[in-house]
């Protein structure tokens, strides 16, 4: 038996684990203890420090709730979501629109709407209309693709984060017609403050953000044959440079026009976006989400 150096004792947790059966997990922990060891080495983390980093994220555990995931919140501001994600997306075998961040405030639950019908129920702000395709990378439209919308109200509000969080409010799921085409009505989104009242929000405080996201809608798009898209559609905002869990990218950010003779809807203000799915191949693992409607969460 040996005493440990602050890198003999990196090797000997390296070889203890070295027989685990599992290929897939003994590489993600063998990685992440290699990683690890050289922060601590790095940064010369203290034993007060390392104390301190795990009251946070026992903190971070115990605000966790049936309705509210806090170490997903923590993946989205440290950016691993969207590192996560963008690793997903470069296994597709085609270009497709670009995912953004699933968030908190999914629910598999969004009512079926005709195409057409307007998803904010208590919000009478005014109306706006999102249009466009589903289409294949080929540019083949996309019949009977799976749409599920869902945003804040004007004020910038979730409908799980108002009353008692069970009435069902801006949110809907559509599917396109023959021409793979879809539209629905809606109010704007406003940008809002992530959920700042726990460990994570008094972490992003303490680094001087904002704890912002820019006004978005959220889709989350599937077919049969195709891999699922996870995305949103940004409307220009103060917050898009800073979006304090980098869900924002230009390629996402639409435009509205006041008065479009192309929409199917013509006497509105509307935005035209049309989506592209990859189709699903070989290298196709569980999916591309990062997080769930809280209420299914283990
Ligand atoms: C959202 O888009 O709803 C969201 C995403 C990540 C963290 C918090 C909110
Ligand atoms: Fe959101």
């Amino acid at each position: 038996m040996k005493s440990y150096t602050s890198v003999s004792v990196t090797e000997a947790v390296l070889k203890q684990m070295d027989g685990t059966e599992d290929e897939r997990l003994k590489t993600i922990v063998q990685s992440a203890i290699r990683h690890l060891h050289a922060f601590a080495r790095d940064v010369n983390l203290t034993p007060a420090e390392w104390l301190k980093a795990i009251e946070f994220f026992t903190r971070v555990g115990k605000t966790c709730t049936a309705t509210r995931q806090e170490f997903i919140l923590l993946s989205d501001v440290v950016g691993l979501s969207t590192l996560v994600n963008t690793l997903h997306d470069a296994t597709a075998t085609e270009d497709a629109t670009a995912t953004s961040l699933l968030g908190p405030f999914f629910r598999e639950d969004a009512p079926p709407l005709p195409l057409g019908a307007q998803i904010s129920n208590n919000d009478k702000s005014e109306e706006i209309l999102l249009w466009g395709a589903v289409l294949s990378a080929s540019g083949d439209a996309i019949p009977n693709a799976k749409l599920m919308v869902w945003q804040t109200s004007s004020s910038g509000v979730y409908d799980l984060q108002e009353g008692n969080g069970n009435a069902i409010d801006y949110r809907g799921t559509f599917h396109t017609d023959a021409a793979g085409e879809y539209h629905l009505r809606t109010v704007r989104p406003l940008g809002y403050f992530i959920p700042m009242d726990g460990p994570v929000g008094d972490l992003v405080r303490a680094q001087r953000r904002e704890g912002c996201r820019p006004a978005h809608i959220h889709f989350l798009i599937s077919a049969p044959g195709f891999r699922e898209l996870v995305t949103a559609l940004y409307f220009p905002d103060r917050y898009l440079e800073t979006d304090v869990v980098f869900g924002a990218s230009p390629e996402l950010v639409v435009k509205e026009e006041a008065r479009d003779p192309e929409a199917p809807v013509k006497n509105l203000p509307s935005v035209h976006f049309d989506f592209t799915l990859a189709r699903a191949g070989s290298v196709d693992i569980a999916g591309g989400r990062v997080g769930a409607d809280p209420t299914k969460l283990s």
